[in-house]
Formats: C-alpha cells, structure tokens, sequence
C-alpha cells in the first residue's frame, strides 16, 4: 500500500506523524470558555451528582500500571508479528496517543478557563483520566524507542477552534465510540485469546468504561440543554455523526491488517461499532444515521476508494500526482455529501440518561 510515506521507524516520525494534521487524524481543539462557564446542568441534577460520585470514587486509579506480565508478554509476542502488522500497530498508538491527549490538554484548558464549579470539576476528573490513557500508551511506544514528548506535542499542535456545542457533539461522539471500537476488541480476544497479539488489549474494558463515563457527561449536558438537540442543531448533530462513522471506517480501512491480526474483518467491525453506537446515543440524539440503508455501507467503500487514490496521488507526487489527488479528494467530498442526505431515522429521547456500559 503506501506505507512508504507513513513509516515510523524514529522518534521523530512518531512525533511527526502525532503533530501533523489530516482530515482524518486526531485533532486539539479550543473552544469559547465564556459560554462553556455559563453551561447549567440544574436540570439534570440528580443524574450529574450520581455521575459526580462515580467520578470521584475513581474506581480505575490502579488500572493504568503494568502488571509483571506485561513485558515479558510484549517480548514473547513481538517475534510472531510481521513488519506490516507492526507498522500498523505503531500508526495506531500514535494516533490512539494524540486522541487521548487531545482530550487531556481541552479537558484542563476548560477547567483552568471556567470558575462554573459544576463544569470545572467535571473537566478536573476526565482530565485526570485521560492522562492515565495517554501515559499508558506512551509507555507502549518507549518499549519501541519511540515515546512521543507530550510537552512538546502540546506546543507544537495547531488547535482547532470549535464552538461548545461542535464540542459537545464531536466530543461525545469521539467518547462513545471508542468505547465501542475498545469493547468489541476486548470482546473478540476475550472469545479468541490466541489472537490477542499484543499485551495491551488486556487493559481495554476498565480502560473503555472511562470513556463510557466521559460520554456520559457530555449527554448529560446536552440533556440538560435541549436547545442543543432542536431545530437546526439536528442538521449539525447529522453532520458529526456521519463525520465521525466516516473518519473511522476510511482510518479502519487503511491499516486492515490490525483487524485481521485479531480475527475482525474491517467492515463488518466498523458495522458492529456503529450498531452499539446507535444503541447507546438514542440516550441523547433525536436522529440516528440509518446504518442498514443500502446506500450507507455502499458510500462508505466509495468514499474509503477515493481516499485511497488521493493518497496514491499524494504519494505519487508532482503535476500528475497532485491533479490525481485534487480529483479524488473532490470525488470524495461529493460522496460524503450524497450520504449526508440519505434520510435518518427519528428518536425519542428516554426519561432518563444515564446508561451503564453493558456491550
Ligand atoms: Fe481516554
Ligand atoms: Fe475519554
């Protein structure tokens, strides 16, 4: 494929590829601190102080540290993984790496920001948690040689702007889906432990209940202030949802192997991801994408096709390469738009928020 380009055989290519943004790799982001301040979850009280105490007994404290195994583990099985796999694996912590911080430098930007102690507290907690995340996987990369210098990351990164509701949106969805992406890997090794070639996967289901409880938040949130889920905010709540499902298949797709490596094949363990993912957001979405509609799985292989020619164009370089890669990014766009407009199924919000993560 186009390995070639993307390698990560240093230090600086790890950093590199962290730093450098793309439409499909993770992203820092800042956002209006003022009318994140003036955010009330009084409506939702009963279930944020539930929420609160959950945070605060912080049963996952002793979950981020290597148990005796590990090493010895990583080294047993380091021999079994072919040179592809392994590339494929370092992409994947790199990227993994830079979401979690992502999370961790937005999440204490807001509690330094913001003096609402409802908001400050919440952000204190998954700022907390998302450190752990990021360090943990960090500590996956030095075994390497190719730990990622977070300081430096943090300066170096260029931010995004959103406001908070895009926030409250992509966040959530970012939070809820990776707990589905985590939890059905953790559900694949656990059926099939032979193929769990890598220590690391053991951490996942403790690891994504974090992420559960993080998207909780944000439901609650937006729960607690409707107006973000009416009228024209549906056409936005629309866009992150296909923005999100999208980003992942076309990422998912273009490093198959991680997948085939643990017995999953990418599409249908995209398709099982989406399937939990809009189970759990009818918890706060008055539309959910219509995964099953012919069209979708369709689009989604065309879109995944013309980001893998644009990036051969990328890679091809030149007067050539670059047409290639205008024309097949413009391509791309154009499918994107034709799935945004295949009609959503409608939901009706339960009583309650609150979920427990049950996958
Ligand atoms: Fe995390
Ligand atoms: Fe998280």
């Amino acid at each position: 494929m186009h390995h070639a380009t993307h390698e990560i055989t240093s230090v600086e290519d790890a950093a590199r590829k962290a730093v450098t943004d793309t439409l499909f790799a993770p992203r820092f982001y800042k956002t209006d601190y003022v009318a994140m301040n003036a955010i009330s979850v009084e409506p939702v009280r009963a279930e944020w102080d539930a929420m609160m105490a959950e945070y605060e007994g912080d049963n996952n404290h002793d979950h981020f540290q290597r148990d005796a195994g590990f090493a010895a583990e990583a080294l047993a099985l380091s021999s079994k993984m072919s040179p592809e796999l392994k590339q494929e694996f370092l992409d994947f912590l790199v990227s993994s790496l830079t979401s979690e911080f992502s999370g961790c430098v937005l999440y204490n930007e807001i509690k330094r920001n913001v003096d609402n102690p409802d908001i400050k507290q919440l952000m204190e907690y998954m700022a907390r948690d998302e450190s752990r995340h990021a360090g943990f996987i960090n500590s996956s990369l030095k075994d390497y040689g190719l730990g990622i210098d977070l300081g430096n990351l943090k300066r170096s990164k260029h931010y995004t702007y959103f406001k908070p509701k895009y926030i409250f949106y992509a966040t959530y969805l970012s939070e809820k889906i990776g707990y589905a992406r985590y939890i059905r890997i953790f559900r694949q090794l656990e059926q099939y432990p032979d193929k769990r070639f890598r220590p690391i996967f053991r951490w996942f289901q403790r690891w994504c209940n974090d992420e559960f409880r993080h998207g909780e938040s944000f439901a609650l949130i937006m729960r607690a202030n409707p107006q973000l889920l009416r009228g024209p905010n549906r056409l936005w709540i629309r866009f992150f949802l296909l923005a999100v499902y999208a980003t992942m298949y076309v990422r998912d797709h273009t490093r198959p192997q991680l997948k085939q490596a643990m017995g999953l094949e990418p599409t249908a363990y995209d398709f099982d991801v989406f399937r939990i993912c809009n189970e759990i957001t009818r918890q706060v979405f008055p539309i959910l994408l219509d995964i099953d509609h012919p069209a979708f799985a369709a689009n989604l292989e065309r879109l995944s096709a013309c980001v893998a020619r644009a990036d051969q164009g990328k890679a091809q370089g030149g007067l050539l390469g670059g047409l290639k890669r205008g024309f097949w990014n413009a391509a791309g766009a154009a499918v994107f738009a034709r799935m945004y407009f295949i009609p959503v199924l409608s939901n009706r919000l339960p009583a309650t928020t609150r979920l427990q993560p049950r996958w």
